[in-house]
């Protein structure tokens, strides 16, 4: 008689089958190696993505950088008969940072930044002044600071007649009434 250490372990009164190893692809961690290419793929793509939209924005940066365009330093200001006598004309002040005056001498062209800290005053006709919403610096027609800080007149930009017969303003040259300037030729345009 066979003696029960020499039976093969089979059937239903041997000892229990030993449970099967851990499948391939479950580490003892948990995390199959199904569940990694599940999630890396996704994340692998988001994060390409990521980059190339980064370097799409540096790109983009380098070939446009944040510059500051300044209005053109001279413009054409249409033809002198359209300006009224002694009055200050204000189309130009938004573009161009300039009112154009007509007397009966003729023109000159005032630079609307305050002679303070730079604000830009305002043109009030009913009271017959610049007025600066800053500080409050007044400025006469001609440009000489009579109230508030200022402390010294608005400058006045070069004034002349173009080929065509329109008024031409250049801000690129600039006159200074303390400096005596406003009698040079192209601070005044006699008509
Ligand atoms: S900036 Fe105009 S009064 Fe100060």
């Amino acid at each position: 008689m066979a003696d029960a250490k020499d039976t093969p372990a089979s059937g239903s009164g041997g000892a229990p089958a030993p449970s099967a190893p851990p499948a391939a692809d479950t580490p003892a961690g948990g995390t199959s190696r199904r569940d990694f290419f599940k999630w890396s793929l996704p994340l692998g793509w988001t994060a390409f993505s990521a980059a190339c939209a980064s370097s799409l924005v540096a790109t983009t940066r380098f070939l446009f950088p944040n510059v500051l365009f300044e209005p053109p330093q001279s413009f054409k200001a249409g033809f002198p008969s359209e300006y009224n006598l002694g009055e200050v004309d204000t189309r130009w002040k938004d573009a161009f940072g300039v009112w154009i005056v007509r007397n009966p001498e003729g023109f000159y062209a005032l630079i609307a930044v305050c002679t303070h800290l730079g604000c830009s005053p305002n043109w009030l006709a009913a009271e017959n002044k610049f007025k600066c919403p800053c500080h409050g610096s007044g400025f006469y027609q001609s440009g000489i600071n009579f109230e508030g800080p200022a402390p010294r007149p608005l400058e006045r930009a070069r004034i002349l007649l173009a080929d065509d017969g329109q008024i031409l303003v250049d801000k690129s040259v600039k006159f200074q009434q303390e400096k005596g300037e406003w009698s040079k030729a192209e601070a005044f345009l006699k008509l």
